[in-house]
């Protein structure tokens, strides 16, 4: 285990953790919540690796006490959780579900109580199923659904909320959920996909404006960023590499930074009306960056439905996803973006960064993940760099705080600081969690410098 001390980090700077609620919360059924496309798509045969749901969870919906109290041992100064759209809105329309706000209102207030900062996600991928049914993200309408749920949410919370952020990961919703079909809806659609991109975007421009007529507080939008890396060296690699980092870091980004979209990745353009590009461009305050790992790409084999393949780099120890651990992937990926866009970035937090490894508990009960400690000093000290080149980080999340359903993966991804026995819900704080704790402790103690 990595035992020298972190560097000094801003004063002020976010110490958070994610999570997300169809992943963690459970009771599907409770206090009026209607179907989503992911309970949909998890009952449905073949979709998920260990043909599990997220029906039970981590029952976070009836334990959430016992997780903020992990949180406030963890010291943590802000907790990034989303709100489920179909427990407020169980058809994705009409008048808020009392019930289902009222749960949110409870999270936040014991937040509160422990000086832990409220940071609320209104989307992460759980489309209410009525609203599927009407077209889903292909219907232009759904981004007018979506202000009018974030309205209702913002009515309730928008008080105390510290951060909003619209949505999680709009890249992966279009590219899995409606292009390759690995996640929930399960559309194939591949290119014919890009409506997606457009409608989440719009929905998000709509929402950043309900939300500023309800709170005062900063909004932001979480995308998947990878750094792409060309490989194999010919002019063909590096094209399709260029077409890879167009659709996955830019598509989602340059239009939000009001530079319209990239060149070659809007597919229908009827689909983008005029107005649309400035309510997109609202300003946002925070970016929020979930990085994972780097993208190896190359030039794709004839008769490819793609522009490009992806590959798997080498020289890189690899998580139980078999992901790359490359820490400095995030510090290149800061500077890409510092360089890219220049003035209009504005401050960025680090949303979501994490790692899976099959953690089991040893003959004391306890949770020893060395692997899990590397990954986060590692990825620390490149935010720390990032922050040295001249980058506005004000903040790191790690994903996750429980074990929890990882989508199509079911239980089989282990990404918690904390172990979840799925038998009997038993809560065991991993060796991750005591270090991050002290590192987190370290860090504040420290005088501004
Ligand atoms: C991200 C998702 C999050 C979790 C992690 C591992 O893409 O936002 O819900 O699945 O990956």
């Amino acid at each position: 285990m990595p035992t020298a001390p972190l560097p000094h980090f801003p004063a002020g700077f976010r110490w958070g953790v994610s999570t997300s609620a169809y992943q963690i919360e459970g009771a599907v059924g409770a206090d009026g919540r209607g179907p989503s496309i992911w309970d949909t798509f998890a009952h449905s045969p073949g979709r998920i690796a260990d043909g599990s749901s997220g029906d039970v969870a981590c029952d976070h919906y009836h334990r959430h006490r016992e997780d903020v109290a992990l949180l406030a041992g963890l010291g943590v100064t802000a907790y990034r959780f989303s709100v489920a759209w179909p427990r407020i809105q169980p058809g994705g329309t009409g008048p808020a579900n009392p019930r289902g706000l009222d749960f949110y209102d409870r999270l936040v207030d014991d937040l509160l109580a422990h000086d832990i900062d409220p940071v609320a996600t209104l989307y992460h991928w759980d489309l209410p199923q009525p609203l599927e049914d009407a077209g889903g993200w292909l219907a232009r309408d759904t981004a007018a659904r979506f202000a009018a749920y974030a309205d209702l949410v913002a009515a309730r919370l928008g008080d105390r909320v510290k951060l909003w952020i619209t949505l999680n990961e709009p890249f992966v919703q279009m590219s899995l959920g409606y292009g390759t079909g690995a996640h929930a809806p399960g559309r194939t659609l591949l290119f014919d996909a890009f409506p997606v991109a457009h409608h989440q975007l719009l929905g998000h421009g709509l929402a950043v404006a309900a939300l500023r007529a309800r709170s005062g507080s900063p909004v932001a939008i979480a995308n998947n960023y990878s750094p792409v890396r060309a490989l194999g060296g010919t002019d063909a690699d590096r094209s399709a590499a260029a077409a890879y980092e167009a659709l996955h870091n830019r598509l989602f980004t340059d239009p939000l930074l009001g530079r319209g979209y990239p060149e070659g990745t809007v597919g229908d353009p009827s689909v983008v009306r005029d107005e649309d590009l400035a309510l997109i461009a609202a300003p946002i305050d925070v970016l929020g960056v979930n990085y994972y790992n780097p993208t190896g790409v190359r030039a794709p084999q004839e008769g490819s439905p793609l522009p490009f393949e992806l590959a798997p780099l080498d020289g890189y120890p690899r998580t139980a996803f078999d992901w790359p651990v490359a820490p400095d992937g995030l510090r290149e990926l800061l500077g890409w973006l510092h360089r890219t866009y220049g003035d209009a970035l504005p401050p960025v937090e680090i949303t979501e960064s994490g790692c899976a490894y099959d953690d089991v508990p040893d003959v004391d009960g306890r949770v020893p993940d060395p692997e899990r400690v590397a990954y986060l000093d590692g990825h620390l000290r490149a935010v720390r760099a990032a922050l040295d080149d001249g980058v506005d980080v004000r903040g790191y999340f790690v994903w996750s705080l429980l074990d929890n359903w990882e989508w199509a993966e079911g239980f089989t991804k282990r990404f918690g600081l904390v172990h979840v026995d799925y038998a009997t819900q038993a809560r065991t704080p991993k060796s991750s969690y005591a270090w991050l704790r002290d590192a987190i402790a370290a860090a504040r103690r420290k005088p501004a410098r």
